[in-house]
């Protein structure tokens, strides 16, 4: 894809009902939407390892799909309080019985300004169509000192999968430019699933202190 192919194509706004038929179907596919992630894998590692320890504390999963990183969050910290939050119930259903589920968009999320330590998004602002309004939403919802973290596609990748038309990838400067209106510690950074393995240019990670 060219440096103009990328600014070229413009996303089409989907409403939320739209958003929410669409992934109520795709949730049956298990191969692409799966259940569960091999805790090994750098973005799970990143992801804990930046919001910390996690023990009585209370942390959004927005856009959680099944659920995958809440899982792996819960059985780390049994005593933490974990809010799995995504548009579509059908995704809901899979969440592992302990963990709180709510039907919402990430551009309105059902939880009190401040009343988090942590929030988390992983492949799922891409599909939030309000872009700078999701991201203030993830961090009205976390307290001061509290910790964001984002996992999504880099624009500079685009054209390398196939996209439904409201979808976003971003570039690093665009989503730290976002979080720095709300949060004081902002980052970003290439990733690959394994730690060892150098960075295709697929993902980057945000993360941010609020
Ligand atoms: C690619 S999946 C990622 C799921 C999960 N975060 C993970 O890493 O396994 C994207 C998820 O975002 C949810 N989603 C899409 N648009 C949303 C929106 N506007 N608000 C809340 N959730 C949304 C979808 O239903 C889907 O479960």
């Amino acid at each position: 894809m060219s440096f103009f192919d990328r600014f070229r194509r413009k996303p089409r706004v989907a409403s939320t009902a739209e958003l929410r038929a669409y992934f109520n179907q795709a949730a049956s596919d298990e191969e692409h939407y799966p259940s569960t992630i091999d805790p090994r894998i750098f973005h799970v590692k990143l992801v804990m390892e930046h919001l910390g320890d996690l023990s009585g504390k209370l942390v959004a999963d927005v856009g959680c799909g099944k659920g995958r990183f809440a899982r792996v969050i819960q059985e780390r910290y049994p005593s933490a309080r974990i809010c799995a939050i995504d548009i579509a119930e059908a995704m809901l259903a899979h969440v592992p019985p302990g963990i709180d589920r709510t039907a919402a968009a990430m551009t309105e999320l059902p939880l009190s300004s401040g009343s988090c330590d942590g929030a988390y998004a992983t492949e799922s602002l891409e599909h939030a169509v309000d872009i700078p309004k999701a991201v203030e939403e993830l961090c009205r919802i976390v307290k001061p000192g509290g910790r964001i973290a984002i996992i999504d596609k880099d624009v500079k990748a685009w054209g390398r999968l196939e996209t439904p038309a409201w979808e976003r990838w971003f570039g690093r400067g665009e989503l730290e430019k976002l979080l720095a209106r709300h949060c004081t510690a902002v980052s970003s950074r290439p990733i690959s699933y394994w730690e060892e393995i150098e960075p295709d240019g697929l993902f980057l990670a945000w993360l941010a202190v609020k």
